[in-house]
């Protein structure tokens, strides 16, 4: 298949052949631009960081190495080599980085750079944030963030801005990409042992780490209609190709506890190309989506050929790798009420940023007249799927909103879940922390301090 997209301000045309040929491979094997590294090839460093452009026109981080180049068809890419200007001046985050002695080694700069100028194309000045992809092993950060600080207050120079060119319309026998979803719910059904590929931040390890090559293969990255959040006086309609950037804007006025779970989901780079979609349907375990999600009484749409499918979040996960989907099935679709004044959703990982949690707690309870009149309470990482608590929240209901309360409900927590042991944390300390949870919620609704970056001795 012939694709083009544009690279450094210019037009590039590519022939794919799997539609797994990482741009990261491309820019250094075929474009011979040597800027961008490769440290972990796993999303994980953020040394093969590039800015993208997308048909909104902001540009965004993200990990060249686990970016197909079938996701960059109406895309624009900046490598570190395009950066300084035309004339060879060089960027605010360069001369800042220079000024404030931001590299030694000088491995992870390029992506440093990269990730700062789409930091500071955007405005972006909390950086602990928008560089936590980023990881230095030599320099620390210190310097990078003062460097980071330093260009803020610089205007965006004229030659960082990127027009993305048209959303292209080249596919081939094994790789498909289409622009609606009619076009791909149609194909889908006609091919449904094929890969779906929406941000790839999954797809992309089976290639780079178990050297798989799915075929045949479907990108969702140009299927405008579902990357469409639609905005209904009670609920959001958030389609399958959202981003998890797209959607923490969307729900900031709706639950700033969700909003600030999500800014610990990967790192800036991850949530630009990860999808709520792909975050659903791949059944994982220990996904921060679905707990939330299902706390929020979310109803999924499934799609195959022309017909939908409707059902509470929590019943698409069967088992541990088995979900309610149908050959050539596919997620449409997420609906999520307004109101979530109740929600509170507690990630537990090893460390802060840019991990998979041990441990997701959502919580949503509602009490009148000091008697809890409902509860819906989900885990990640406490069974084979994401999953409600239900005897726990039959163990609230009716109950006086009080400390005694949760409290008692803590021991139905054990009847709810039986956790395993992994690299993670053990089946002890996982069922520990998630009744631990059940009295955070109740302190954390009282307006007592529960981040432990508030407590006070
Ligand atoms: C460095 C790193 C950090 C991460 N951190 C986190 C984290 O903190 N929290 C977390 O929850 N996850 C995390 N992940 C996992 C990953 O980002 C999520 O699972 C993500 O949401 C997957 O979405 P995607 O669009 O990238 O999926 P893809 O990789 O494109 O697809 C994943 C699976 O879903 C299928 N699929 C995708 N879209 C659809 C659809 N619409 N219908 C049917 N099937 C579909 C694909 O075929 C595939 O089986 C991390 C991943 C990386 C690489
Ligand atoms: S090489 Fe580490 S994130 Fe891509
Ligand atoms: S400068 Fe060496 S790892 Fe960052």
């Amino acid at each position: 298949m012939k694709m083009s997209f544009l690279l450094n301000g210019g037009s590039v045309s590519t022939s794919v052949n799997t539609g797994t040929e990482t741009l990261l491979d491309f820019l250094r094997q075929d474009a011979e631009l040597y800027g961008t590294k490769e440290g972990c090839n796993e999303g994980d460093c953020g040394a093969c960081s590039v800015i993208v452009t997308g048909h909104d026109g902001v540009p965004r981080s993200m990990n060249a190495c686990i970016l197909f180049l079938p996701q960059l068809q109406g895309r624009a890419v900046r490598t570190v080599e395009g950066i300084s200007g035309p004339d060879g001046n060089l960027h605010p985050v360069q001369e800042a980085m220079i000024a404030k002695h931001g590299a030694q080694c000088g491995f992870c700069t390029p992506g440093f750079i990269t990730t700062m100028a789409a930091a500071h194309a955007t405005g972006q000045t909390d950086f602990d944030t928008a560089l936590a992809g980023n990881l230095c092993r030599c320099t620390g950060y210190a310097p990078i963030i003062r460097a980071a600080e330093m260009a803020a207050t610089a205007p965006v120079p004229k030659w960082m801005q990127d027009l993305p060119p048209k959303t292209g319309h080249a596919s081939s026998d094994a790789i498909f990409c289409p622009l609606s979803s009619d076009e791909l719910a149609q194909w889908y059904q006609q091919n449904p042992e094929a890969t779906l590929v929406a941000g790839g931040t999954d797809v992309g390890l089976w290639v780079t780490k178990q050297l798989r090559r799915p075929a045949p293969i479907a990108f969702l990255s140009q299927v405008s209609d579902l990357r469409h959040i639609e905005d209904y006086p009670d609920h959001l309609r958030v389609g399958a190709a959202v981003t998890i950037t797209e959607l923490m804007q969307a729900i900031a006025s709706i639950s700033t506890s969700l909003h600030s779970m999500l800014a610990r989901y990967g790192s800036p780079q991850v949530r630009n190309a990860a999808t709520i979609g792909g975050n659903i349907a791949n059944g994982s375990p220990i996904g921060d989506g679905p707990p939330a999600l299902i706390a929020m009484g979310a109803i999924l749409i499934l799609r195959r050929g022309s017909e939908r499918r409707r059902m509470p979040l929590e019943d698409f996960f069967i088992a541990y790798q088995h979900q309610d989907r149908l050959p050539g099935e596919f997620v449409e679709a997420v609906e999520l009420l307004k109101d979530q004044t109740g929600l509170r959703c507690y990630k537990l990982s090893k460390r802060f940023d840019q991990d998979i949690s041990a441990v997701c707690g959502c919580l949503n309870i509602t009490a009148k007249d000091g008697i809890i009149t409902q509860a819906r309470i989900a885990f990640g990482g406490m069974a084979g799927t994401p999953a409600r608590a239900l005897r726990t929240e039959t163990a609230l209901i009716g109950q006086i909103w009080s400390a005694e309360t949760f409290a008692t409900a803590q021991a139905a927590m054990a009847q709810d879940f039986t956790p395993l042991s992994d690299m993670r944390a053990s089946a002890e300390y996982r069922a520990r922390t998630a009744e631990n949870m059940l009295m955070r919620y109740y302190h954390d609704i009282e307006h007592k301090p529960v981040d432990i970056r508030e407590v006070r001795a």
